[in-house]
């Protein structure tokens, strides 16, 4: 609580937010002591720890497993912890779930994916005071085919559809939104207009802070599902290269 409410007081005093995934000790430590605002165990844990081609096969052990890994080298970032998918199909399940990333992992935020189906989840969370940040957008774990990644909010009834569904999260008191490949308008009117932070991946520049995989920023994500905007980073190929060079 004490990260999170000093999360929230950096936005207050205008202060762009970054947050960065970590599934270890290492880089969470690393990410801590560069002053990164919030560390997320992402469900892409299914992708770049485990090699698969989507979140849907990380279980709420394998979260667990993670989180405490990467709590051991927090001091001062922003815990934000992921719930898998069919981890919150109903109201109890969701809070018994959520429940166990706060008492077991620590966890300053607990991350869902919502749309209009789903939102009283996250209503019912908020109502048993577990901190929320409702991410929209891309939702991973719906996706089911390749075409769904994609941006969102490009036509104006979906552009719409993910403005009103952000301000109703806003509404009902989520500590975060995270907007995952937005339409860059939709998203700086969504920032705009809401109260919580807004953050984003792919959504343009214009929001509250960024979010970005590691792996992404290192430059060595094996696929390019994670994200829209993967950008490829050369230090990281260098070290490795160097040293495999001077090494033969
Ligand atoms: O699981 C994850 O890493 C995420 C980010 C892509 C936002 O949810």
């Amino acid at each position: 609580m004490k990260n999170l409410n000093r999360l929230l007081n950096l936005y207050k005093r205008g202060r762009k937010l970054s947050c960065i995934t970590a599934y270890d000790a290492s880089i969470s430590k690393y990410l801590d002591s560069n002053n990164t605002d919030i560390v997320l165990v992402g469900d892409s844990l299914g992708q770049v720890i485990k090699g698969g081609k989507s979140t849907h096969t990380v279980s709420i052990d394998e979260i667990i497993y993670h989180s405490k890994c990467v709590k051991s080298g927090l001091k001062k970032a922003t815990l934000m912890i992921d719930l898998p998918i069919n981890t919150y199909n109903s109201k109890s399940q969701a809070y018994k779930n959520a429940y166990k990333l706060i008492s077991k992992c620590s966890a300053d935020l607990v991350k869902i994916e919502v749309n209009e189906k789903n939102i009283n989840i996250a209503d019912y969370l908020i109502k048993k005071n577990v901190p929320l940040c409702g991410h929209i957008g891309l939702l991973p774990q719906s996706i089911k085919s390749k075409s769904g990644f994609r941006k969102y909010g490009k036509s104006l009834k979906e552009g719409n559809q993910i403005y009103d569904l952000a301000l109703s999260l806003d509404q009902i008191g989520v500590k975060l939104i995270l907007l995952e490949c937005v339409d860059n308008i939709v998203a700086d009117k969504i920032s705009k207009a809401c109260k919580s932070p807004v953050i984003g991946i792919g959504s343009g520049k214009g929001l509250d802070g960024q979010v970005a995989v590691i792996y992404d920023l290192l430059g060595i994500s094996f696929n390019k599902i994670t994200s829209l905007t993967m950008k490829k980073s050369s230090s990281f190929d260098k070290v490795i290269q160097n040293f495999l060079k001077n090494n033969k």
